[in-house]
C-alpha cells in the first residue's frame, strides 16, 4: 500500500506540474504563506456550496472556506446576482455610492461598537488603522497585545512573532508590549507601571482562530481594566466577526470594545475589511478644515479600493444573510456535531486528543488527552495545545486528508472553518475521511 505522500503525488500529478510552473514564479511557489503546503499545494479550478475541485479532477469539501470569508458557502447564488449586477454597473466608481452606506449600516446593525465605520481592503490593514486610531486618538504610543494572537502581517502587530519576522526594525516593536493571555495581574501590572500604553488588542477567542483560547471571562476583566487605565480596547474581529454570532464575539460575550478590526465575512467571499467603532475615536480620520488638526493630528486614509462597490454589493448581501441569524447558527450546528463525531472517532481508534472550538470553527489536538468539554474554555495551555499537533505532523493531516476528499488549515495546528451548508451528509463524509486520514497515520507510525 502506497504510503501518505506517494499517494499524494500518485493523485495529484496536474498539481504537481503547475507547481513546478509556480515555483519560476512566485517565492515559494505560492501567493499566501499558508498554501505553502509540501511537496506541492493543490490547485483547485471551481467550487460551489460546501465543495471544491481540482485541476486532477478531485472533489473536496472545504473547510478553509475562503481563509473564512465563507460562512454562506462558495458561490452563495444571492451573493452571485448582487456581484453580477454590480459588476455591469462598474467595478469601481471613483466616487462616494449609495452600496458603501448601506455596507456601513449593515455593519452599524449587526456589531455593537460600530459608531462609526471606515473600510479598507483587507483584515492587515483593518487591525492596522485600529492601532493607529487608538494611538493617536489617546497620544501614547505602546500598544499591549498577547503571545501568537494574528492580527495580520503589518510590522507592529507582528511584535512577539517567532516566524518571518526578516526586515521589521527592532525599535517598533519598542512600542508594543506582548503579554499572555488570560492574565489579568500581567495586564494590570503593565497598564500601571507604563503609561503610555493607548490600547489592548487581541483575538477575543484567542491566538489562531481561537486555537489557543482567550476565556470569556477574561474578556470582562479586559473591559474593565481597561476602562480604569482609561486605556482603549480593540478586538480583532477578522475571522470572528459575524461568525461567533452575527454581531461577532463581542455580542455572543457581551463585551464592547471601543474598536473593531473586521473583514473576511464582511466582504461576502471578495475583498474588504473595516474598522468600526466609538465615534469620537473614529473622528480622527476626519478633517476640521483646521490646518493645524488636519496636518498633524488627524489620519490620512486612502486606499484605491476601499469600499469598492463589487465587494460592498457582495458584503450588503452577506450580511443581510447573516443579519437572519440563520448562517451562524447551521454552521455552529453544522460544526457541533463534526467536533462530536471527530471525538467519538478519537475515542474508538484510542487515539488521544480532541476536537474543539467555539461556534463554527473546529480544531483538532493529538497527542495527549484534551480536558476541553466546554468548547470556550479549553484548559490546555498554549505550550500543551502546541505540543499535540507539532507543524510536522500537522503537514502530515493534511496530505492524508487531501488524499480522502477533505481540505482544511494546517498551519498552526489543524483549524476548519465550517460554512452554513455544511449539512450532514457533508459532516458524515468527512468524518469517514478522518477515519481513512487516522488510520494511515497510524500505519506510519505518526499517531
Ligand atoms: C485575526 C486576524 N486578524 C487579521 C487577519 C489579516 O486579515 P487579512 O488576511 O484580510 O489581511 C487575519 C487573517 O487571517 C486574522 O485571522
Amino acid at each position: 500500500m502506497a504510503n501518505i505522500l506517494e499517494r499524494y503525488r500518485q493523485l495529484h500529478p496536474r498539481s504537481e506540474a503547475l507547481y513546478r510552473e509556480a515555483r519560476e514564479l512566485f517565492p515559494d511557489g505560492v501567493t499566501h504563506d499558508t498554501r505553502y503546503v509540501m511537496p506541492f499545494p493543490i490547485y483547485c479550478t471551481h467550487a460551489e456550496g460546501a465543495r471544491k475541485w481540482d485541476v486532477d479532477g478531485l472533489e473536496y469539501i472545504d473547510y478553509v472556506m475562503g481563509h473564512g470569508a465563507l460562512l454562506l458557502g462558495h458561490t452563495h447564488p444571492d451573493v452571485v446576482a448582487a456581484v453580477n449586477k454590480q459588476m455591469a454597473r462598474g467595478t469601481h466608481l471613483g466616487a462616494s455610492h449609495e452600496l458603501e452606506l448601506q455596507w456601513a449600516q449593515w455593519v452599524k446593525k449587526l456589531i455593537p461598537s460600530a459608531e462609526k465605520v471606515r473600510f479598507t481592503s483587507s483584515g492587515t490593514e483593518a487591525a492596522m488603522i485600529a492601532v493607529r486610531l487608538a494611538r493617536a486618538y489617546t497620544g501614547r504610543s505602546k500598544v499591549i497585545k498577547f503571545q501568537d494572537h494574528f492580527h495580520g502581517w503589518n510590522d507592529y502587530l507582528l511584535a512577539g512573532s517567532d516566524r518571518g519576522t526578516g526586515g521589521i526594525p527592532r525599535t517598533v516593536w519598542n512600542t508594543m508590549i506582548v503579554l499572555p493571555p488570560n492574565n489579568l495581574a500581567g495586564v494590570e501590572k503593565a497598564l500601571t507601571e507604563d503609561k503610555d500604553v493607548a490600547a489592548v488588542i487581541l483575538e477575543p477567542t484567542g491566538a489562531h482562530m481561537g486555537l489557543t483560547p482567550v476565556y470569556p471571562s477574561f474578556l470582562h476583566s479586559l473591559r474593565d481594566v481597561t476602562l480604569r487605565h482609561n486605556v482603549l480596547l480593540i478586538f480583532d474581529e477578522v475571522v470572528t466577526g459575524f461568525r461567533i454570532s452575527p454581531g461577532g464575539a463581542q455580542a455572543r460575550y457581551g463585551v464592547t470594545p471601543d474598536l473593531t478590526a473586521l473583514a473576511k465575512i464582511l466582504g461576502g467571499g471578495l475583498p474588504g475589511g473595516a474598522v468600526a467603532g466609538r465615534a469620537d475615536i473614529m473622528d480622527m480620520i476626519a478633517h476640521k478644515e483646521d490646518p493645524q488638526w488636519d496636518n498633524t493630528r488627524r489620519i490620512s486614509h486612502p486606499g484605491t479600493f476601499n469600499a469598492n462597490p463589487l465587494s460592498a454589493a457582495a458584503g450588503c448581501k452577506a450580511l443581510e444573510l447573516v443579519a437572519t441569524g440563520a448562517p451562524t447558527a447551521q454552521a455552529e450546528r453544522a460544526a457541533q456535531s463534526l467536533r462530536d463525531g471527530l471525538n467519538r472517532l478519537l475515542h474508538s481508534l484510542e487515539i488521544p486528543g480532541c476536537a474543539r472550538g467555539v461556534a463554527s470553527v473546529f480544531h483538532l489536538s493529538l497527542g495527549r488527552p484534551c480536558r476541553c468539554d466546554e468548547p470556550s474554555v479549553c484548559q490546555q495551555s498554549p505550550q500543551d495545545i502546541k505540543a499535540g499537533m507539532p507543524p510536522g505532523l500537522a503537514g502530515h493531516m493534511k496530505r492524508s486528508l487531501l488524499n480522502s476528499g477533505v481540505d482544511l488549515m494546517a498551519s498552526s495546528g489543524i483549524t476548519g472553518l465550517v460554512s452554513a451548508v455544511h449539512g450532514e451528509k457533508e459532516i458524515q463524509q468527512t468524518l469517514r475521511a478522518f477515519e481513512e486520514a487516522l488510520t494511515s497515520l497510524r500505519h506510519e507510525g505518526l499517531v
